[in-house]
């Protein structure tokens, strides 16, 4: 049987690629074969290069349409695509290319703190500001809406009134980290 092939798309520092990278390191059913960036500083291109995964930097430009970015995701044979705090829209020509096989991991529990600007940091000052008592994560299919694909899986963690937005963005980081290829190896194994 051939593997499941899973690329990732990163823009940042890649903590949760980097957690696919091990969790899928000997994995019978499925691989992950590489990472494109729309940045070429990412720390996530370091990380992929320890692991031998090829990477492919396209600037902002080729996100508009897309197209020349399926057509390398064919060649390369890839299954499903794994956001992984990649920071630009998802062209909607892709979308419709790999319809319901992007995943994508939103830093709270949706549908409150997201939409568009809701990234990274500005995600977990709204968090601070609204004065939760519970933070988390939301793992969910990426449709042509900013966050408003179907929901496959949420983790709520605690968090502390006097938690700084750094603190918070840690402990929701910890959740991510444990659960994001657990549940994506979830998903792509029923479909084997
Ligand atoms: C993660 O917290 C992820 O949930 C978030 O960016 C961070 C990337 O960290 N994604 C979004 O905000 C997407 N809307 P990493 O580069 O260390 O994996």
């Amino acid at each position: 049987m051939t593997k499941k092939r899973i690329s990732i798309f990163a823009s940042g520092g890649g903590s949760n690629a980097l957690k696919f990278f091990e969790y899928f390191e000997n994995d019978q059913d499925i691989e992950i074969v590489s990472v494109f960036t729309n940045n070429k500083s990412a720390g996530v291109i370091e990380k992929a290069e320890r692991f031998s995964i090829p990477h492919n930097v396209y600037n902002r430009n080729y996100w508009e349409t897309g197209e020349v970015i399926i057509d390398h995701l064919k060649d390369q044979k890839v299954d499903y695509i794994v956001l992984a705090g990649f920071m630009l829209l998802i062209p909607s020509e892709l979308i419709r290319a790999f319809s319901n096989r992007i995943f994508n991991i939103h830093p709270a529990l949706l549908p409150k703190f997201g939409g568009k600007g809701m990234y990274g940091m500005n995600v977990h000052r709204a968090v601070k500001e609204a004065k939760e008592s519970e933070s988390g994560i939301t793992i969910h299919f990426v449709n042509e809406h900013y966050d408003e694909g179907e929901i496959i899986s949420q983790v709520s963690c605690p968090i502390a009134l006097s938690d700084s937005p750094e603190e918070i963005a840690q402990k929701v980081l910890r959740v991510e980290h444990e659960n994001y290829p657990k549940v994506i190896a979830e998903v792509v194994r029923k479909s084997i």
